[in-house]
């Protein structure tokens, strides 16, 4: 249950963190698209880690796709896409394997599962799920780019250096620049710094990545249960360690007055716009053809090497634990292209729903 999403492009995802592989079926993509591993292996290839402060796991992450492509084009039927996993080390986590994480989900998932669950690299609930999440937006994003939707993402905060905010127009190529996804190359470099400081006094740091949609016309969206920013924000709480999604001015609006916030109305190349975007490009549940602007916060990394009083669960007793193992000291850098693939399939399921992709593309 509860692993997969949308309604007509949808996205099941499976594959554990040390089992054999991590995949995801996507069902409903149009018959027609042009598509390659290449396509989707250029997706996967920028979460992967290997910057400072990510984990040393190394994974080769080769896409394989194993259905509903044939010459080069999607067939209609679902498109299941894997990539193997190799370098699984289960030991740190059979050592502690009662000894709860502090912030992580073993406890919740032991009591769910009654213990089944398969806690190697945490199983279902490690940040490498998003893998899969990262092959469905591939094929998302070449879809609705066919309509002129382009989604991009960037690091606008980690560990609260802020970073100074860029024009719209050239935020997509500037993070691109430096691994963090960070639009300002000084602001990047002294988050570097300070993931590389916090890994060495072993802890972790949390921040916020904005993700941005442009080209999405107005009237996509299904109110009330279906809004475009409930789907969206379901999308990316999907995301693990994801805490805060807000759209436009976000938390601020409650400190604004309606002169501030509401965003007035003009007219532009015959097309009606607002001049300001506060809305984050909806209302009422419906984009608004303005920028779709939201804000995602990521949390400190659960895992970390600092001693941490926790309770063992066999043993229903206190204990201590520094964890071991691979893990990344800022989870931010790696979930802004999970960020963009979560966006895409969002709005590739809606632009469907709104009759806006053909089921055969020609
Ligand atoms: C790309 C990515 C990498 C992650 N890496 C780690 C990690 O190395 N160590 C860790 O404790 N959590 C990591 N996480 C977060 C955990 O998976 C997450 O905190 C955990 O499943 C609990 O879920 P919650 O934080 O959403 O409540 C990562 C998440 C993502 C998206």
């Amino acid at each position: 249950m509860g692993n997969t999403l949308g309604k007509l492009f949808t996205i099941t995802c499976f594959g554990e963190s040390h089992g054999d592989c991590m995949a995801v079926v996507v069902d409903g993509c149009p018959a027609g698209l042009p598509l390659d591993e290449a396509d989707i292996q250029q997706e996967a290839d920028k979460r992967r880690p290997g910057t400072a402060g990510t984990t040393e796991r190394r994974e080769p992450d080769k896409v394989e796709i194993i259905s509903g492509v044939h010459d080069g084009h999607t067939t209609g039927a679902p498109i299941c896409m894997l990539c193997w996993n190799k370098d699984v080390d289960s030991g740190a986590y059979e050592k502690n394997r009662f000894a709860l994480r502090p912030g992580h989900a073993d406890y919740t998932a032991f009591t769910k599962y009654g213990g089944f669950n398969d806690f190697r690299g945490g199983g279902r609930f490690s940040g490498r799920i998003t893998l899969a999440y990262v092959m469905a937006g591939a094929i998302a994003r070449k879809l609705i780019g066919r309509l002129g939707i382009d989604v991009f993402a960037h690091t606008v905060e980690i560990g609260g250096i802020k970073a100074r905010p860029q024009a719209l127009a050239d935020i997509k190529e500037k993070a691109s620049q430096n691994p963090l996804w960070c639009a300002d190359p000084e602001d990047a470099a002294k988050m570097a710094r300070l993931i590389e400081q916090t890994k060495a006094a072993k802890d972790s740091l949390g921040g916020i990545i904005e993700g941005v949609a442009l080209g999405v016309p107005a009237g996509l969206g299904e109110p009330v249960f279906g809004n475009f920013d409930g789907e969206l924000a379901k999308a990316l709480f999907a995301i693990p360690a994801v805490k805060g999604v807000a759209f436009g001015a976000g938390f601020a609006v409650a400190n604004m007055k309606g002169s501030e916030n509401n965003d007035l109305y003009d007219m532009q190349d015959g097309k009606i716009i607002t001049r300001t975007n506060h809305a984050g490009g909806v209302l009422g549940g419906i984009s608004t053809g303005m920028p779709v602007i939201v804000r995602v916060a990521v949390k400190p990394t659960a895992s970390i090497a600092r001693g941490q009083e926790t309770v063992d669960i066999q043993k229903m007793a206190r204990t201590s634990l520094s964890v071991t193992g691979r893990h990344d000291t800022c989870i931010v850098p790696r979930a802004v292209p999970v960020v963009v693939a979560m966006m895409a399939v969002t709005i590739c399921d809606f632009a469907l729903q709104a009759g806006l992709i053909p089921r055969v593309l020609t």
